[in-house]
């Protein structure tokens, strides 16, 4: 796909991963929409786009509102008249073990990191099917889509959606002929402020994270790996290059996919998972 002079909507975009993805698709020639729940980066953003020469404006969206996923398209189509590629990439990470999971801590997750990419797909779908031009979606998962760790519970069952959803996407594109095309980014470790997700959690839902020491123990080596992590804007030209070429899988770690392997192993050999 020619993505120059087209347009992109990033969202997340204001930060990490999603920035990257906005650097990289900019630096080709497109016309880009930032959506973020967070207002001041994501105006960082589009002025750093601008002042580069790059057509672009910031919607403030929480992904996980379909009213403001549409409002995000109708403020995209008003500005730029079409959208040929979405970047479903805002999420947000929280974690416990499965038990001690409080179901707010469930539904915040699953909320953003699953019903945003699924709005994402609802609402700009068939706005690319009536272009009829070629046009891609992106998802942002994660590695934790492709295999289910401990303490992360809510996080591995939203990004596992997310890749269910867009292998189910990609496989229908091609059955129909549609010159649509679907991929999914699995990062591994990246350095973004992920770990600091609760700062756009409203007070009365954050309230009912429970915070148990196995919960915390695991974030806190999770805040130390993302730190040593790969950097975001490394991680926007693999976006770019699943984009232009046809891509599905966007593996950030592919050395990692040895714990996808050992579990695929354990399940055809009957032996029980380990830690
Ligand atoms: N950092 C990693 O190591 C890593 C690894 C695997 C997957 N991911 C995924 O990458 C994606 C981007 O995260 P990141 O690591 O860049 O973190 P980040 O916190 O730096 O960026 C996330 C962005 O999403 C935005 N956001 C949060 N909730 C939102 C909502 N409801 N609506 C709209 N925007 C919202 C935030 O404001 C922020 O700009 C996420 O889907 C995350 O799960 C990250």
């Amino acid at each position: 796909m020619d993505v120059n002079g087209k347009t992109a909507v990033v969202t997340g975009g204001g930060s990490g991963i999603g920035r990257g993805i906005v650097r990289a698709l900019a630096g080709q020639g497109m016309n880009i929409v930032v959506a973020d729940i967070e207002q001041a980066p994501m105006d960082e953003v589009v002025a750093e786009l601008a002042s580069r020469g790059t057509e672009a404006i910031g919607v403030r969206t929480d992904v996980s509102k379909l009213d403001q996923v549409e409002a995000l398209a109708a403020a995209a189509l008003d500005r730029f008249g079409a959208v040929h590629v979405l970047c479903n990439n805002a999420g947000v990470g929280v974690s416990d073990p499965v038990g001690a999971t409080s179901l707010e801590d469930w539904r915040w997750t699953i909320d953003i990191d699953l019903w945003g990419p699924i709005h994402g797909v609802h609402v700009f779908l068939p706005i690319m099917e009536r272009q009829g031009e070629p046009a891609h979606i992106n998802s942002t998962a994660s590695m934790a889509g492709l295999y289910a760790g401990a303490s992360l519970g809510a996080y591995n069952v939203a990004k596992h959606g997310v890749v269910a959803l867009m292998a189910s996407l990609e496989r229908d594109l091609r059955l129909a002929g549609s010159p649509l095309r679907a991929s999914v980014l699995c990062p591994g470790p990246i350095n973004t402020n992920i770990v600091d997700s609760e700062r756009n959690r409203a007070a009365e839902s954050a309230a009912q994270h429970v915070g148990t020491t196995a919960g915390k123990k695991f974030w806190d080596i999770l805040t130390r790996t993302l730190a040593d992590g790969m950097n975001p804007d490394e991680v926007g030209p693999m976006v770019l290059d699943a984009v232009v070429n046809d891509r599905f899988w966007v593996l950030t770690h592919p050395d990692m996919g040895g714990l996808v392997r050992k579990q695929v192993d354990q399940m055809l050999e009957d032996r029980s998972l380990t830690r």
